[in-house]
């Protein structure tokens, strides 16, 4: 279904994010017919460039990274859409510029994409009113990270709260775009098969591994002052964490959602810095080591975070968490298991032991769930027991057109469009995500800490073993 006629101005548009993912996907969109053709893409920026300048580099970045399948849509017809205008954002060029490139007809959506990093925006965003670009219908999007720490975000919310109402404010999570992240929520809440297991009696344990092969080259100077606590824990694990333990919302709209994830988010309890393990990357000789990649030969940032936590509320009391996140590691591959409790008692003897059932859904890659299960291994030798996966693959099941499902972006921006702010995150929210991991990163720069070292291509290091395996349990294998 086409989303209303747009324009949607990109600051940051010749950057990177841009060219990846926000130009491709719309592109993507525009074939699928749900932008049409009396949308407007407007790319702003500070260097000087004509329109037909930029729809050449757009052009290549759809080469690049756009959709396989690009012959199906004419290129030409997507860049016809496309303007540009150079705007200074801490001064006063190109605003008439802009200003006179939007439309002010009624029915035509206005939305601003912030692609720009954190420093700019609150300039950005007093320009958009001062120069009359901000009226009470436009939306913006802001792009992570969104703040520092507790106090910067709520800084950054302040400034944001005093030219645009929350409800114009569309903080983007690109995690919470991903088709199996929403699935997610389809499975807990469209089933009754899982939703009466869910909780402390029936579940073990939670593990969430969101495991990446690449390094962190070419992105040094932002990741060495983050590290992957502030760069992935606290906003993408904390959303799959979210989804995976809230209360069912009584609906499906914005904050419905939005306060069933807060409370989770405040239920979480602080965490014990023996229940932390954070690693660094070093070199495998063919890769350089993180702290090559950063160019900083004393950095003590992770590129590697395991920990344990707890909610405390009546549902999840005592059930462990486990996230680990890293980069260089031997696959790429996420993943989140519900680990169920064994059964209470073998009728089949003590040889056919207890099982467990795991239900493991894959974010990506071979998006999909398998819910492992116990039954009879085939054949005459009586009642012995084996657990086999019931495996399901969404592209298998749902055929080639799951594989060809908007990436997250692109969903995300038409969802802008639209004016639905669900998979969004409210400025509640993520204050409550700093609030929560402030003072673990406090705590490992007073004492000092160090990451520990594991080989570029491993599993981490060794002692994220050692936080799940004292307690009895093992991580899940990474493998993509
Ligand atoms: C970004 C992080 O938000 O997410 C990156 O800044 C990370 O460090 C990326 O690599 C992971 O996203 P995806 O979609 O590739 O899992």
């Amino acid at each position: 279904i086409p989303v209303d006629p747009f324009d949607l101005v990109i600051f940051g548009g010749t950057g990177d994010l841009a060219r990846r993912k926000i130009l491709p996907g719309l592109f993507r969109r525009f074939c699928a017919g749900q932008m049409t053709r009396d949308s407007r893409i407007i790319g702003a920026a500070r260097g000087d460039m004509d329109e037909t300048a930029y729809r050449d580099m757009v052009r290549e970045a759809i080469a690049e990274f756009g959709p396989s399948r690009s012959e199906a849509c004419a290129v030409e017809d997507f860049l016809s859409c496309l303007g540009y205008v150079s705007v200074d954002a801490r001064g006063d060029d190109g605003w008439c510029d802009l200003k006179s490139a939007l439309r002010e007809e009624e029915g035509i959506v206005r939305a601003f994409y912030f692609s720009v990093g954190p420093s700019p925006l609150k300039k950005l965003a007093e320009r958009l009113r001062q120069h009359g670009l901000a009226h009470d219908e436009v939306r913006i999007v802001v792009e992570k990270p969104f703040g520092h720490n507790l106090a910067s975000a709520r800084a950054l919310n302040e400034e944001l709260a005093r030219h645009f109402d929350e409800s114009q404010i569309y903080r983007i999570d690109h995690y919470l775009g991903k088709e199996t992240v929403q699935n997610l929520m389809a499975v807990r809440f469209g089933n009754m098969l899982f939703e009466p297991l869910w909780n402390a009696q029936y579940v073990d344990h939670i593990q969430i591994t969101v495991a990446e092969t690449v390094g962190v080259s070419g992105r040094g100077s932002y990741y060495d002052k983050s590290g992957a606590m502030r760069d992935m824990v606290q906003n993408h694990l904390m959303q799959l964490l979210c989804l995976i333990a809230m209360e069912p919302p009584a609906r499906f709209d914005p904050d419905a959602v939005r306060d069933e994830k807060l409370k989770v988010i405040r239920a979480l309890d602080p965490v014990d810095p023996d229940q932390i393990v954070r690693g660094q990357y070093t070199s495998d000789g063919a890769m350089a080591s993180y702290r090559e990649d950063v160019e900083n030969a004393a950095s003590k940032t992770e590129s590697f975070i395991a920990l344990k936590c707890y909610i405390s509320n009546w549902r999840w009391a005592n059930t462990p968490f486990y996230l680990r996140t890293g980069k260089r590691l031997s696959d790429r591959a996420s993943e989140i298991a519900v680990v169920f409790k064994e059964t209470p008692h073998s009728i089949f003897g003590i040889d056919s032991g207890r099982h467990r059932n795991v239900l493991s859904i894959r974010l990506q890659p071979n998006e999909g769930m398998t819910l492992g299960v116990t039954i009879k291994e085939p054949g005459p030798g009586g009642m012995r027991l084996v657990d086999v996966p019931l495996d399901m693959t969404f592209a298998e099941a749902l055929g080639p057109d799951a594989e060809e499902a908007a990436d997250a972006y692109e969903r995300l921006i038409m969802d802008v469009i639209r004016g639905n702010q669900t998979l969004f995150m409210r400025g509640d929210e993520v204050e409550a995500a700093w609030a929560w991991t402030d003072p673990l990163i406090e705590g490992w720069e007073r004492r000092g800490d160090s990451p520990k070292p594991y080989d570029a291509g491993s599993a981490g290091p060794d002692d994220a073993a050692f936080l799940i395996n004292r307690d009895g349990r093992r991580w899940r294998r990474i493998k993509s």
